[in-house]
């Protein structure tokens, strides 16, 4: 291969091969990803321009990183994007880079292996054939709806071009990342082969340029004029179901497009590009883009030991426990889980087993892998061989420090002992051990395979060391890890349990339930309080409600001890606030309430507020810990960024009025928090 150098190319690389194709190889300058970031944008044109002047007989594009193809756009430029007459010029330019590329007249082929994401996949789009590796670490995907945007390098149009609206549009709206095999599946890319053979197929498609695929008849229909309307409806009703057009326009837009120019290719690009260029300055999609930083300041907490446990043993194998042991098998850990009782094994097993097909659908030799990594050990002989010991057993002070002290002699001397308690404090339980360092708290939510955080709890006596190998377990293993001082609730429990409070209150007053979760749906809430509470099941909504209450001074509603006492403890029990049918909750359609709005205000401020106190006395670093902790433990509206960032948005001297008049009308529940002044 004849060697000729961009010079000028700080990102790229070009080489010439015997056939006179140009390898366009992609290393981003100080960087560990690759990223379609302005500058490699600008050096890709120059490159274009160069090969349009004298032709090859066909470019490549290629990755030079181990991590993957191009990881996406840099977001950090969206950050400095002001407003559209900013946003429109940066997504012009875009497409005309874009453009200029689809345009050259040879073949042009992207060579992918690893992660191949949004302005990767775009770049990739524009190509003539797109070919991957099928190994396990590729993944493509066009995730720009997680931030509040689309596609917008052109990669809308695309990727319907190429695979037609129905799976195109599924991969955007969901903007999930798939792996090699089921994007050749659906037409996204032309070829799927194994490492070794990618260049050979590459350079086989420059070199025969075969004719793309069609995508199939049912696709080219779906696409119909006549049909379009129809499908585009059944397109925005799903979405609805997850998300409103007022908080998440992105999807609507993105369906809107297709349906209006998927006969026009050259001006749905266009439009494309128009659409974007709004979106990407909105309110949501500023917020959305913080949740993302959020996220991977999260995920950067456990990055200060390195803690691969060679053996996990979890003691209780109830709901939390069995979960936890069958999350750390998928994760591929080797994994103990003991019980008292034999019959809860049998049943984690099971669960597990339903786990496994879920997260592996019909790969047999994955569920029958995970299966053989996760081991029932009824008398705990695990404990002498593992590296962290997870506790989830009765939440009970007692038998909890019996436990440890029956274990603690057989456990490796640097162990770590990890308790997924979510109230109790890891000082009571800590003296019970002769090493009270090694204690720290995981505390991970129910369903532990949906819930993205696990809290990690720093007790007073918790060694340091013992904390970051917890920050770094809960990263291994897939989570997103908050370290939390230890305190009533921690973090997210406290600051859901006054909201959940004023929920069931309210219901006291005879406010329906319906109405008062859907103030809080319309907030933003992915599921009202009241189902919340009923999910949970009302007797452990109790339960942890008495712990605060006590700590932190907040009566339990009567109507919620009237109803544990009642054993009517929620969907488990077939009622609760609402009435149960196949796990349904029968809402009535037509409940009605005059001021939605205050309900709202009074869920809301409560939330807010309580944020505010955990600001103040310091339960987790930064305030913005407050917010990813808010935002990854309940649910709250991702598109608000925050209940703290949320208050600075909307005004903090605005809903501290609002504040002071629900104190007048309810009481001293509704004192703005010392702190609020200070945001
Ligand atoms: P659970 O009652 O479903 O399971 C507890 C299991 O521990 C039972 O299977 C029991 O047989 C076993 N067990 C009790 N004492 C034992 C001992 N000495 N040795 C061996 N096994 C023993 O309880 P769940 O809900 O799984 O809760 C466990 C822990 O997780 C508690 O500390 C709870 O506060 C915490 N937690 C619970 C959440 C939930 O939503 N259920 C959420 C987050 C934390």
């Amino acid at each position: 291969m004849s060697t000729v150098t961009a010079t000028s190319c700080a990102h790229w690389n070009i080489e010439f091969d015997e056939h006179n194709i140009a390898w366009l190889h992609l290393d981003m300058e100080d960087s560990k990803v690759n990223l379609l970031a302005s500058t490699v944008l600008e050096e890709l044109r120059g490159i274009v321009d160069e090969l349009a002047k004298d032709l090859p007989q066909g470019v490549i594009i290629y990755s030079g990183k181990k991590s993957g193809f191009i990881f996406g756009a840099d977001i950090n430029e969206f950050l400095e994007l002001e407003d559209i007459t900013q946003s429109q010029p940066f997504l012009n330019r875009g497409h005309e880079i874009m453009d200029k590329l689809e345009a050259l007249p040879c073949p042009t082929v992207s060579m992918v292996k690893g992660m191949c994401l949004g302005g990767g996949m775009e770049l990739a789009l524009a190509c003539n054939y797109i070919v991957a590796s099928d190994d396990a670490s590729t993944r493509l995907g066009l995730p720009e709806i997680k931030l509040g945007i689309h596609p917008g390098y052109g990669g809308s149009a695309r990727s319907i071009q190429r695979c037609g609206p129905l799976p195109a549009m599924d991969l955007m709206l969901t903007g999930r990342a798939i792996p090699g095999r089921s994007a050749k599946k659906i037409g996204l890319i032309d070829d799927c082969v194994p490492e070794r053979q990618l260049r050979t197929a590459a350079t086989s498609f420059v070199m025969n340029a075969p004719k793309r695929k069609r995508p199939p008849f049912v696709q080219r229909l779906a696409n119909n004029w006549i049909l379009r309307p129809v499908v585009a409806q059944q397109m925005r009703k799903q979405v609805a179901r997850k998300a409103r057009q007022i908080h998440y326009p992105a999807p609507y837009n993105l369906i809107n497009l297709w349906q209006r120019y998927a006969d026009h290719p050259k001006q749905m690009l266009h439009e494309e590009a128009v659409s974007v260029a709004k979106l990407a300055t909105s309110e949501t999609a500023r917020n959305l883009v913080r949740v993302y930083f959020l996220q991977e300041k999260l995920k950067n907490q456990g990055k200060k030991v390195k803690f691969e446990p060679a053996h996990v043993h979890v003691i209780g194998g109830g709901i939390m426990g069995g979960d936890i042991a069958s999350w750390c098998a998928i994760q591929g850990y080797s994994v103990t889980v003991q019980d008292q009782d034999p019959s809860r094994l049998a049943q984690t097993f099971k669960r597990a087993q339903s786990s496994f097909k879920k997260k592996y659908k019909r790969d047999r030799r994955a569920i029958v892998a995970a299966g053989d990594r996760l081991m029932p050990d009824h008398k705990g002989y695990g404990v002498s061989r593992a590296d962290i010991i997870i506790e989830a057993i009765f939440e009970d002070v007692d038998v909890k420090r019996t436990l440890y002290q029956d274990i603690e002699p057989r456990m490796k001397p640097d162990a770590i002992l990890a308790t997924n308690t979510s109230s109790i404090k890891l000082e009571d339980l800590s003296s019970s051990l002769k090493n009270p360092g090694r204690l720290v708290g995981l505390h991970f939510f129910n369903p532990v395979a949906q819930m993205p955080l696990v809290e990690i709890i720093r007790g007073n006596e918790s060694d340091e060391e013992v904390v970051q190998k917890a920050l770094a377990f809960g990263r291994n293993i897939g989570k997103l890890p908050l370290p939390v001082k230890s305190s009533p609730g921690f973090l997210v429990n406290r600051i859901l349990m006054p909201y959940l409070l004023e929920a069931v209150t309210m219901v006291g007053e005879g406010v329906p339930p319906e109405i008062v979760d859907k103030a809080a749906t319309d907030y933003g809430m992915p599921m009202g309080p009241i189902e919340l509470a009923d999910t949970v099941g009302l007797d452990i909504c109790k339960s942890v409600a008495e712990i605060l209450s006590a700590a932190l001074d907040m009566p339990l509603p009567d109507n919620l001890n009237e109803m544990a006492a009642a054993n009517k403890l929620g969907r488990k029990s077939g009622e609760g606030f609402y009435q149960y049918r196949n796990g349904k909750p029968q809402k009535n359609k037509g409940a009605r309430y005059a001021d939605i709005q205050k309900v709202q205000d009074r869920l809301v401020m409560r939330l807010l507020n309580e944020a505010t106190a955990c600001l103040r006395e310091g339960i987790v670093e930064s305030d913005e810990l407050i917010d990813a902790g808010v935002i990854f433990g309940t649910g709250f509206a991702p598109f608000r960024g925050g209940p703290i960032h949320y208050i600075r948005e909307a005004g903090k001297q605005k809903l501290a009025d609002r504040m002071n008049e629900l104190r007048h009308e309810y009481g001293d529940r509704f004192e703005s928090d010392t702190a609020w002044a200070g945001l």
